[in-house]
């Protein structure tokens, strides 16, 4: 398939995945100027000029307004959302970025278009890069800023990218991400009108009031439906993603870093890298923009020997145990993970001798943490560790050897998110090298000296004072950026060298829910939320940007989902919405009774059954729970043997059915026999209940559709479809 063509007589460009189209092209001024975005095109000259973009007659032509610039500098007619902001020597503020030259370059399933910008009156040059894969429908855009002068620029705002959307006859709708903490990714949705909307993130990581992703489609799209324009920025730190609706009806939707308390100053001969933003179309709504996203990460991004394997059963002892654990209670708790089917143990909170002291507390592990290595081990299962490396608190030797490397203003309060009076976090100022090295060092040590399969990295501070007062003054709001740059770098040489270690981003529960960590964690934790019935909705939101496998956490079986509404929900409702994700157990296994015991184990089996297919196959949202007392998921197999059909209910009224799901993505032809779990002993005395199914075609299930019974409160199904041998199921 071919990935790029170039008009070179015409200067113009046009990208394509296997169903979308992309191009642009440069216009009598010198400016790259968008042309389309959306279905495939084939034939260059389908395509309009750039003068026939422009959507008001009473302008001329050039008018830098109207011009949509693929990536607009600040300066001359411009007045919307600048991609480059930028001061010059002599006091000039503006940046004029024209075409200068363009290369291609093949990188395995991908091929990449550089353009290369220059400012006219400086020698600084944009490359603007973008990707686009035989195997992805996604295009990732990226810019590299370079200084080929002899004097500093001033960098103000340095976007990765900017989408134009194409005039459509009515308002586009913006759908997005927000919350806080305890309520990530709730979806909401505005029209847009002739404004400026700002989604973004100030707290130093990218959460937890929203996520770095935007989708935009004309208010009809449906879940299945429709068309719909979005993309995401892999950036871990202060984002912002600006959708505009100007006075001519253009909508434009561009992001990067955030321009808020930054600047970056670029000596002669330095580059600037902005993080990549990537984006896409979907002609299959919002489902089919996850199942692009889902496919692009899975092919490109997360990391490969993880996303291989099946995610296994994970006992965390934070709901039961908090801060309090100790060697006595992990020996006494093991043995009953194991047997209730646990593959993964681990210690979260409270092993550690303090915040940045990452080694054993004596006190509860007098004999080091080896005792409990080797009994989780001869269990059969594997362990895993907690830690938080980006805080320290005031009572731990790294504190006192390294008092300077706090982030704080001079003056200033340094403590951030007191959480009790034993505690007194401050954050560690990770844009310095040294720190960075000190934290990757330590991790290494931890990793290799324990042989841990699981780390879990913990946030629970946002930035309060981003102070860095040892650079010069004109450095010291790189802090954010060089921060995330630190970050990323300490775990991505963790992954490289370790693997096959499953690593967690939890950051208080999804406080850095953005696609560049997942380059690294193949595991998130969702929420602190554990409320199965808030949790519906969240991993509705969660499934838009990430794989269902990720969704982690500490505790989907546990009584930790009573603490945010005091609700209590069965078991058996936790469990099944957890086997739709990484399912973990968090209950206090010592007070429960036998029979309790027994219903974890046969979850435990039941996940270790069935997780192959919500783990490597494609999901369907097929109800909502923002729309009904009731949520559906289906997820298929590659090869389209097997599905899934989860199907969770709250609240069922007025004896009413639930209506038929009709599945998606089965093989029409295939005839798939029905195994059914979760059966409601109650609804036997009903004639009209369906507890039983024949053998039914891919068809008649995407046609027809498949009833499923729900009775009162949480009532929940799984239904397992599979292919007939000739054997039969
Ligand atoms: C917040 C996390 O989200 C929890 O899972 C737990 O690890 C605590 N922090 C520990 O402090």
């Amino acid at each position: 398939m071919k990935l790029i063509s170039i008009d070179e007589r015409r200067r113009c460009f046009l990208l394509h995945t296997a169903d979308s189209s992309y191009a642009f092209q440069v216009n009598a001024a010198g400016y790259l100027t968008h042309l389309h975005w959306g279905g495939r095109i084939d034939r260059m000259e389908d395509l309009p000029e750039t003068r026939e973009v422009l959507c008001h007659r009473h302008c001329p032509p050039l008018r830098g307004e109207l011009t949509r610039q693929e990536y607009p500098g600040w300066g001359g007619e411009f007045y919307g959302e600048p991609a480059l902001k930028a001061d010059f020597p002599g006091g000039v503020r503006c940046s004029l970025l024209k075409y200068k030259d363009h290369s291609v370059r093949i990188a395995g399933t991908a091929e990449e278009l550089v353009v290369t910008l220059e400012d006219a009156g400086y020698p600084l040059l944009v490359k603007l890069h973008y990707r686009v894969y035989t195997d992805a429908e996604i295009i990732e855009r990226w810019s590299e800023i370079s200084n080929h002068g002899d004097t500093t620029v001033i960098l103000r705002s340095a976007l990765s990218a900017s989408f134009n959307l194409p005039t459509i006859d009515r308002d586009y709708r913006l759908s997005h991400l927000a919350g806080r903490w305890g309520k990530e990714h709730t979806i909401e949705r505005q029209s847009i009108n002739q404004s400026k909307i700002v989604l973004e993130s100030r707290t130093g990581l990218s959460g937890p009031f929203a996520a770095p992703f935007f989708a935009l489609d004309n208010g009809d799209a449906s879940e299945h439906t429709g068309r719909v324009w979005f993309g995401s920025l892999q950036w871990s730190g202060n984002w912002k993603i600006t959708v505009e609706r100007n006075g001519y009806e253009q909508v434009n939707a561009c992001g990067g870093i955030n321009d808020f308390d930054f600047s970056c100053p670029l000596k002669s001969g330095e580059i600037f890298t902005t993080p990549p933003f990537c984006a896409g179309v979907s002609e299959e709504g919002f489902g089919g923009a996850s199942r692009m996203l889902h496919a692009y990460q899975r092919q490109h991004l997360l990391p490969a020997e993880i996303t291989g394997k099946p995610m296994p059963l994970i006992f965390n002892s934070w709901s039961s145990m908090g801060t309090g654990v100790s060697e006595e209670k992990i020996m006494q708790v093991a043995g009953m993970a194991a047997t209730a089917g646990a593959e993964l143990f681990v210690i979260d909170d409270g092993w550690q001798a303090a915040l940045g002291d990452w080694w054993a507390d004596q006190k509860k592990f007098p004999h080091g943490l080896k005792p409990v290595i080797e009994r989780v081990k001869t269990l059969g299962m594997d362990f895993g560790l907690w830690v938080e490396v980006e805080s320290l608190e005031l009572n731990s030797r790294l504190y006192r050897e390294h008092p300077d490397w706090v982030m704080t203003f001079p003056g200033r309060d340094t403590y951030c998110n007191i959480r009790d009076e034993k505690r007194t976090p401050m954050l560690l100022n990770f844009a310095r090298q040294d720190v960075a090295e000190h934290i990757y060092l330590a991790l290494r040590g931890l990793i290799s000296e324990t042989g841990i399969k699981y780390l879990k990295l913990d946030m629970n501070c946002y930035f309060t004072n981003p102070g860095w007062d040892a650079v010069p003054p004109e450095e010291r709001q790189t802090i954010w950026v060089k921060y995330v740059h630190n970050l990323h770098s300490v775990f991505g040489r963790l992954n490289q060298e370790f693997p096959d270690v499953l690593m967690e981003n939890c950051a208080s529960g999804a406080g850095r829910s953005d696609l560049a960590m997942n380059r690294y964690f193949g595991r998130m934790n969702r929420s602190d939320n554990q409320d199965t019935l808030d949790i519906l909705r969240m991993h509705e939101g969660f499934t838009w940007l990430h794989l269902s496998r990720m969704a982690g956490g500490g505790c989907h079986i546990s009584d930790a989902v009573y603490h945010i509404n005091l609700r209590k929900i069965p078991m058996k409702f936790q469990a099944y919405t957890g086997i739709m994700g990484s399912l973990s157990i968090g209950k206090n296994l010592p007070s429960c009774t036998a029979e309790e015991l027994a219903e974890i184990r046969s979850y435990a089996e039941l996940y270790k059954k069935l997780r192959h297919i919500p783990q490597f196959g494609e999901l369907y949202r097929l109800a909502s729970h923002y729309e009904h007392p009731y949520a559906a998921f289906e997820f298929v197999s590659e090869d389209k043997k097997e599905a899934l059909l989860f199907v969770l209910g709250h609240s069922i009224q007025f004896a009413g059915k639930v209506p038929a799901f009709r599945l998606h993505g089965l093989d029409p032809d295939a005839v798939y026999g029905i195994e059914y779990f979760g059966n409601n002993p109650r609804l036997e005395g009903y004639t009209a209940s369906i507890t039983e199914y024949q053998p039914i075609s891919g068809r008649g299930l995407m046609e027809i559709g498949i009833r499923v019974e729900l009775l009162g409160d949480f009532d929940a199904r799984i239904l397992h479809f599979k292919a007939r041998q000739a054997s039969g199921f």
